[in-house]
This record gives C-alpha cells, sequence and structure tokens, in this order.
C-alpha cells in the first residue's frame, strides 16, 4: 500500500508492555497508523537489548522489570501526569493481564493484550490442579471482572492472531459457506444468531488449523529451543492442559478428559500438556498434518461465543473447538528435545528474526467441518518474503499477530467506552479491513479430508466409523 491510513488520535500516552518479537513488530505499525506525541510514548521492559529502535527514534525506555509490587507505583504517573485518554497495549510475559488491565480502566485508559497472562508461577505451580493450571480458569478471571464493573473504558482482551483474528475468520467463514451453500438469508449482527448459523450449518467443529513452514538459514542447534514466536510463552502454554471447546455432537468425553464445575461451561481440559498431544487436521499446503493440540483462550471463546441454549440454560448447540498447531520445523524438533528430556526446557533458545529465516509462510486459518461442504479451511497465508516488504521487525508470524493487536486498538479508539470485550464480540469486519493488508493471501478452500481418510490402516484402531468428526476421530492416541 502506497499511502497507509490513519485510524486516529491517541490523545494521550502510549505504553507498550513488552519489548519482545511482538512488541517490536507492533512499534513500525502504530508510528504508521496513529496520530500520537511521540514523546509521551513509553516502552517497559527488563531487557534492553532492543532499545536502540526506542532511542534512535526518541522514543523513552524504562528498563523495569513489572511486579505484583510495582505496576501501580510504575504506571500509575505515566498516566496520571500525562494529559488526553492513555492507551497501555500490554505484550508481555510474565506480567499478569487482569491486573493492568484492571489498572488502566481505573485510569480509564484503552487497554489492549494478546493473552490472559497470569504473573509468574502459575504456568508451573505444582501444587495447582491441573484444571486451576488452565486458559479456562484465566479466562473466568476476566470474565468474572467484566461482571463485576460492566462497561467503561475499553480493554480488548486476547487480540492478536489466535486468540485474537481467528475469531473474525470464523465468522467470515461461516457467510462464505451460508453464501455458498445458498443457506445466507441476513448476516447475523447477534451472538445468539451467529451461534444459529453455525448450527443450521451443521459445523460440527472448528479447528484453528496453522502450518508454519518457516525455516532458519542455520540448522537447529542441539539444546536450544527454536520457534517463530516467544519460547517462554510457547513453553509455557504448551505445558498447560490440553483444552478444547466441548461440542454437543461430541458422544464420549476422553478417558483423559475432564469437565469443569463452574463458569461457562463451554470447554474441556485432558489430563496431557497441549503440546505433547496431537491430533488429525488440515490446512492448504500440506493437506492432512498432525497439529498439536495447544491450549488457546479462543478454544474456549470461539466454543462459549456459538453456543445455543434452551430456556433451562441447557446447551443444545456448541461446535467443538481447538487448536491444531504444526510450528515451524525447528520448534517441532524443539518438542521433541523438551519433551524427551521430561519436559525441561533446554538451556536456551531463540526466536527466529525475519533475517534468520530463509523462506516459509506462517498459513494461519481455521477449520470449519461437518456441514454440507464437509470442511473448509480460510485463513492468511502470509510469507516471510512478503513481511519482509510490509513492515520491519517482525517475520510472518509476528506480523499476523501485530497487525490483529493493531486492529483491536483501532477498534477500542472508536469504541472507547465498549468495556471489557472479547474479539469475537467486536467489529469483525472492521478489524479484518484494517488488517487485511498485512496477512498476504486470504484464502478459503474446500476439502473432502476426514480424520477417517486412510484408517483403519495396517494396525486395529478403535474408531467411529458412524460419524467422522467426532472428537475421538480426531485425537492421535
Ligand atoms: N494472540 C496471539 O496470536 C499471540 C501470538 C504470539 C504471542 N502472543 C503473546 O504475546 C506476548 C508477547 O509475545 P512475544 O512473542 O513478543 O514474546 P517475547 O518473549 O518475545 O517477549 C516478551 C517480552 O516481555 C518482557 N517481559 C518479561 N517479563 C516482564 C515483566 N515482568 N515486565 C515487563 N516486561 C516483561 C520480556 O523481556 C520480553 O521482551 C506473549 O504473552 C505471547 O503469549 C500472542
Amino acid at each position: 500500500m502506497s499511502v497507509w491510513p490513519i485510524f486516529g488520535k491517541i490523545t494521550g500516552p502510549i505504553i507498550l508492555i513488552g519489548f519482545g518479537s511482538i512488541g517490536r513488530g507492533i512499534l513500525p505499525l502504530i508510528e504508521r497508523h496513529f496520530d500520537f506525541d511521540k514523546s509521551h510514548f513509553t516502552v517497559i521492559d527488563p531487557v534492553d537489548t532492543h532499545r536502540r529502535l526506542l532511542d534512535e527514534r526518541g522514543i523513552a525506555f524504562l528498563k523495569e522489570k513489572l511486579t505484583p509490587e510495582n505496576y501501580r507505583k510504575v504506571l500509575t504517573p505515566l498516566i496520571n501526569n500525562r494529559v488526553g485518554q492513555a492507551f497501555i497495549v500490554n505484550l508481555s510475559v510474565d506480567v499478569s493481564s487482569l491486573a493492568i488491565m484492571k489498572l488502566a480502566r481505573e485510569l480509564k485508559a484503552l487497554y489492549v493484550d494478546t493473552v490472559v497472562e497470569p504473573w509468574p508461577g502459575f504456568y508451573f505451580d505444582k501444587n495447582l490442579s491441573n484444571e486451576a493450571r488452565t486458559n479456562y480458569a484465566l479466562r473466568e478471571t476476566i470474565l468474572e471482572e467484566r461482571r463485576k464493573t460492566p462497561g467503561g473504558s475499553t480493554a480488548v482482551s486476547c487480540v492478536g492472531a489466535n486468540p485474537g483474528m481467528v475469531s473474525w475468520f470464523v465468522k467470515q467463514a461461516l457467510i462464505n459457506i451460508a453464501r455458498d451453500t445458498g443457506k445466507l438469508e441476513k448476516e447475523p449482527e447477534t451472538r445468539e444468531s451467529w451461534a444459529a448459523l453455525a448450527q443450521k450449518l451443521g459445523v460440527k467443529g472448528i479447528h484453528i488449523a496453522e502450518r508454519d513452514t518457516q525455516r532458519a538459514r542455520h540448522p537447529k542447534p542441539r539444546n536450544v529451543f527454536v520457534n517463530t514466536w516467544s519460547v517462554e510463552g510457547f513453553v509455557s502454554e504448551g505445558l498447560q492442559p490440553a483444552e478444547l471447546g466441548w461440542g454437543t455432537h461430541e458422544k464420549t468425553l476422553p478417558d483423559i478428559g475432564r469437565t469443569h464445575q463452574t463458569g461457562c461451561g463451554a470447554a474441556i481440559y485432558l489430563l496431557t500438556p497441549g503440546a505433547n498431544t496431537r491430533v488429525r487436521s488440515w490446512t492448504p499446503t500440506p493437506g492432512p498434518q498432525y497439529g498439536f493440540l495447544v491450549t488457546h483462550n479462543e478454544s474456549i471463546s470461539i466454543a462459549d461465543y456459538l453456543t445455543l441454549r434452551d430456556k433451562d440454560g441447557q446447551a443444545i448447540y456448541r461446535p467443538t473447538c481447538h487448536y491444531a498447531y504444526h510450528p515451524a520445523d525447528d520448534a517441532v524438533l524443539s518438542l521433541h528435545e523438551m519433551f524427551g528430556a521430561n519436559g525441561k526446557m533446554q538451556a536456551s533458545w531463540t526466536i527466529l528474526d525475519e533475517h534468520e529465516i530463509v523462506d516459509g509462510v506462517d498459513e494461519l486459518g481455521v477449520l470449519l467441518f461437518g456441514h454440507e461442504k464437509n470442511a473448509y479451511w480460510y485463513g492468511s497465508q502470509l510469507s516471510i518474503e512478503e513481511t519482509r516488504d510490509l513492515a520491519p521487525y517482525q517475520n510472518a508470524t509476528g506480523l499476523q499477530v501485530s497487525s490483529a493487536a493493531l486492529a483491536g486498538m483501532v477498534w477500542a479508539l472508536e469504541n472507547p467506552q465498549a468495556g471489557i470485550v472479547e474479539a469475537d464480540e467486536i467489529d469483525f469486519k472492521r478489524c479484518l479491513d484494517v488488517q487485511r493488508p498485512y496477512l498476504g493471501p486470504v484464502v478459503g478452500v474446500y476439502t473432502q479430508w476426514t480424520p477417517l481418510d486412510g484408517r483403519p490402516g495396517l494396525f486395529p484402531e478403535d474408531i467411529d466409523a458412524c460419524d467422522p468428526w467426532q472428537f475421538k476421530n480426531i485425537l492421535v492416541r
């Protein structure tokens, strides 16, 4: 795009927490798309490896580790001593999203993040039950805060690529399938009408189906975890229990599956770490593939959003929904190495930047299955080459995330009094319009693939031949 649009004016200070792979990636997008006062922009991170990018722009850098003890003291003056409405963009690890979101709203600042992150300790606390270590539990803390403090200044929870953008893809995919099957009467406008459309189409399940083919110039060294985004973030979520929105068409709970006694009830968890739990899925480039059932907020929020209930509150329709993630090949090797060492993370790690990657595409979309046309993948196929042309300081994975966070920021600025919202609840068309220039080809592809293709093979298998879309057929045992 030769002339990039300015989406609005941020009248007060901008505070960017975390200057890692996504924090650096969103910097040029904020510069490009908002009118703001650079002298009121502060970046906070305990690590100053990349502060040169800020120094050369005259943006303040605060080398500080936010903690439960200091975050109010550090953040409050940055907001209160300045005029205008502040904007906090939280792209850190080990900083509680809930704590920062609450403070932002107390100070009437706008807020976005890309994950419900806890303070350190939560992910690896052996004293917590597996149920307590779920994203379901983390998401419930945000929903509880919303119930306690309805309305107020806007905080968009979990607006990255996934969670985030994929919720907008689900809506576009539902419309596309409805159109292609002659079932679109009117585009849905409410949560209930989206759920009713998914039910009418017969959607039994949704995979967040991703294949990252980005390849490093140099082979992965032994004992180094290599990834295309936060290694700390990936290892933390990868060691949480696998979690999935649990569809009403499912006949049996897996023997390793557990339900929750409190909360929205839309999801279950498995007694296995997500990054060591494989599922059968499909994306356009490889076709059928194994993905990891890593827990993600959107597995629960999308399933919750698309739930229809009867008058007694019983769920009568809900799709199964989960991540099926094939990360970059080096990350797959890294997981294999880590789980081989009893889940002990490697001595060091690296996030591949745009110069270390030789080629590849992050193919990230949603696979909606069980309907009249079998299965439909809708998503972004962003290559590293196109990424380099679009924006600096990031790889293809990073740009899919940073541009989604940009769209969340635009929506918050245009809707500053919406209270706490999730990506599922905000204007998906507006967000995709903002984000689309950064997504490479965005395509929709039908496939006749099912998880029963070629099965049983040479060995006996416990499969449900009557319904290919039972989770039992998808889970690799
Ligand atoms: N929704 C999505 O699509 C999506 C995708 C990728 C990453 N994420 C999330 O975005 C966040 C950032 O990801 P990333 O790839 O940039 O991670 P990263 O590991 O590259 O960067 C995280 C940054 O946070 C900083 N940090 C650590 N402790 C801190 C503290 N106490 N106070 C302030 N800063 C602190 C680190 O020094 C680091 O620079 C992670 O939480 C990750 O899970 C979401």
